[in-house]
């Protein structure tokens, strides 16, 4: 499947093809270390809404989801770790297996926040599936058990990723072109 690609979109880096296979095989490898238990999923909102729907129809093991909305104070390129809280979970979560679902990680300020939350919360379990990682998000301690792919430190979009809302109906993570955000400011 050949999908239109905006000219606002430097290149694509990752292919739907691409994504499938490794959202098939996440789930596998999270449907193994799993085996005989549910998992609740959280999904952080807006930009983990595509993986999460394609990474839970790729497991078998049974799931419930939650959601919950956070805002990084900081600039639409880059994340400051003063966290706040937009939408929170509807339910409890504690004794329950939880698999924190994330697009990207990049400084690691957002999720190791939100780690801290969830343990907190009292859970049996507490890991983390991300699609994506940059290079930064090594520096600071988190503890991400299921990576899909590590990419170079560049701003990108689509698949649940945005650029100031926008890109994210996308199906492949692209490259936006650099002009894009240096002129909107
Ligand atoms: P962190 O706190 O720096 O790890 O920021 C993580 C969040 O910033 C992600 O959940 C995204 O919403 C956003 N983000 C980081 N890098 C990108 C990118 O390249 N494109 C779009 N959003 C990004
Ligand atoms: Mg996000």
């Amino acid at each position: 499947m050949t999908a239109d690609v905006p000219k606002e979109i430097e290149r694509v880096l990752i292919s739907e093809e691409e994504i499938a296979a490794k959202v098939a095989e996440l789930a596998k490898q999270v449907d193994a270390d799993y085996a005989g238990k549910e998992i609740l999923l959280v999904g952080v909102l807006k930009g983990a809404v595509m993986f999460m729907a394609d990474f839970a129809r790729a497991l078998s093991t049974p799931v419930s989801m939650e959601f919950m909305a956070v805002s990084s104070y900081g600039s639409s390129t880059s994340s400051s770790g003063v966290v706040r809280i937009l939408k929170d979970l509807d339910r409890e979560i504690a004794d329950k297996h939880v698999l924190v679902v994330e697009d990207i990680i990049d400084s690691g300020l957002t999720l190791s926040w939100l780690l801290r939350n969830m343990r907190s919360r009292g859970p049996a379990s507490v890991e983390v599936v991300a699609l994506l990682r940059k290079p930064e998000a090594a520096k600071v301690n988190v503890p991400v058990k299921y990576v899909g792919f590590d990419i170079a430190t560049e701003f990108v979009v689509g698949y649940g990723l945005d650029y100031a809302e926008r890109y994210r109906d996308l199906p492949f993570v692209g490259l936006l072109r650099p002009e894009v955000y240096s002129t909107s400011g």
